[in-house]
């Protein structure tokens, strides 16, 4: 969502933006990867490959540690692993690490990490880039949760997802029903399913979404923000910029979709996101949860009659039918969260069987990026996810 906000303000601005904005240096966190910060932050992280069951190549860090069960962490969209580390000793990754458990960050298709395929060229084939957040759950998190049980020789694990990296769970508990007894616990922070109480300027983009996607399909383009592309780079040409970086950028652009609290995200700490996010992802991926906000259906993606009659048997996409998604999900919503909408996850309370529990954050203003980002995560945010892991151990 956040990305065509940022489509549209690149799109208008790319004509007036020349070499005269010069990125100020930048801090090391925003250039180590998360295998860097991991080892600064204290601690060696391993890095894995998994290769799903249609042929994606998806790296997985691992944190070793004595604990059990393992705990995933799977991140949002347009994201990575790295935003489970970005905030360094106050991070959650390294947090759960110093605590002694055995941490596993995963990176679903198309980001930066797992851009790879046997046999697909991300770089010429359109093909790689067919997928939304339902490959990310039915293939990608089926494939690293197999992965990691594999690994560690146990039967279950704890998961803990971040805003598309909650979708994907309830994907793969909708859908691959018999994969929901590989979770012991799932942590679903800022969870996303239905879009259907979206406001401005979030939901103007929304609508816009499929206007948008027909501009892309026409330019041909698949992959959005590339790391090497012209959008990042423009994207860090302007929001580096000393002066207007901070005002334009973050409150202005990144932000304003998926939403912040400035008090927890300072201006100090934006040219060290910037160097991760956004990560790269594809143009159906947007299109997919357009199409919930839309429609106000949390229904596989929709193809157009013809072709939906050939692959479902039906003219309208199903839903995902959330009752068999039956793994114990602990909720946990900010009240803020101009995105993870209140009102849409209390709704998804009512159709999910078996809630541990439903957490509204006590912050007033706690927001969809204060779950990964927060300054404050160590106070208000950790020793809740801790109780919950030790509590379903
Ligand atoms: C992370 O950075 C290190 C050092 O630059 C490099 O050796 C390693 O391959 C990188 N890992 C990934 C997964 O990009
Ligand atoms: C499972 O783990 C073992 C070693 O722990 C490894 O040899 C084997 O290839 C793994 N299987 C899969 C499917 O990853
Ligand atoms: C979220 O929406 C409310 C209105 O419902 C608004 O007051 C608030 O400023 C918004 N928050 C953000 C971070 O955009």
């Amino acid at each position: 969502m956040t990305v065509y906000v940022i489509y549209l303000v690149i799109a208008v601005n790319s004509v007036a933006t020349n070499a005269l904005f010069i990125p100020r240096s930048l801090p090391e966190d925003a250039l180590l990867n998360f295998t860097g910060l991991s080892e600064k932050y204290g601690h060696k992280a391993e890095e894995h490959s998994v290769v799903t069951e249609d042929g994606y190549v998806l790296t997985l860090f691992h944190i070793s540690g004595k604990r059990k069960p393992p705990v995933l962490l799977l991140h949002g969209i347009h994201d990575t692993a790295d935003t489970y580390i970005l905030r360094g000793k106050s991070s959650l990754a390294i947090t759960l690490a110093n605590t002694g458990y055995d941490v596993w960050a995963g990176n679903t298709r198309g980001n930066k990490y797992s851009r790879r395929h046997i046999k697909l060229n991300p770089d010429t084939d359109p093909t790689f880039w067919d997928y939304s957040f339902h490959e990310h759950g039915v293939y990608d998190l089926a494939a690293i949760t197999d992965y990691v049980l594999n690994a560690t020789g146990e039967q279950s694990l704890q998961s803990i997802g971040h805003s598309e990296g909650t979708t994907n769970h309830f994907v793969l508990g909708s859908q691959r029903p018999e994969y929901n007894d590989k979770f012991r616990l799932f942590i679903a922070l800022a969870p996303v399913a239905f879009l259907s109480n979206l406001i401005l300027p979030v939901s103007a983009a929304t609508e816009l979404g499929p206007l948008i996607n027909q501009v892309l399909l026409a330019l041909k383009i698949e992959e959005l923000i590339n790391e090497k592309g012209i959008e990042k780079n423009l994207l860090d040409l302007i929001c580096n910029k000393e002066d207007i970086g901070y005002e334009l950028c973050f409150k202005g652009l990144i932000l304003q979709g998926a939403g912040y609290d400035p008090k927890r995200i300072e201006p100090e700490f934006f040219p060290t996101v910037l160097g991760h996010y956004p990560a790269a992802g594809s143009r159906k991926s947007l299109l997919h949860y357009a199409q919930v906000a839309l429609s106000k259906r949390f229904a596989l993606f929709d193809y157009g009659p013809e072709e939906n009659i050939k692959r479902y048997g039906f003219k309208v996409p199903p839903d995902y039918n959330l009752r068999q998604a039956t793994m114990k999900t602990a909720l946990i919503v900010g009240r803020n969260d101009n995105l993870s909408r209140v009102r849409d996850v209390e709704y998804l309370r009512f159709l999910l069987p078996n809630i541990v529990e439903y957490h509204l954050m006590r912050q007033k203003r706690w927001n969809h990026l204060d779950f990964v980002w927060g300054n404050d995560m160590p106070e208000t945010l950790f020793p809740h996810i801790v109780s919950l892991l030790e509590k379903y151990s």
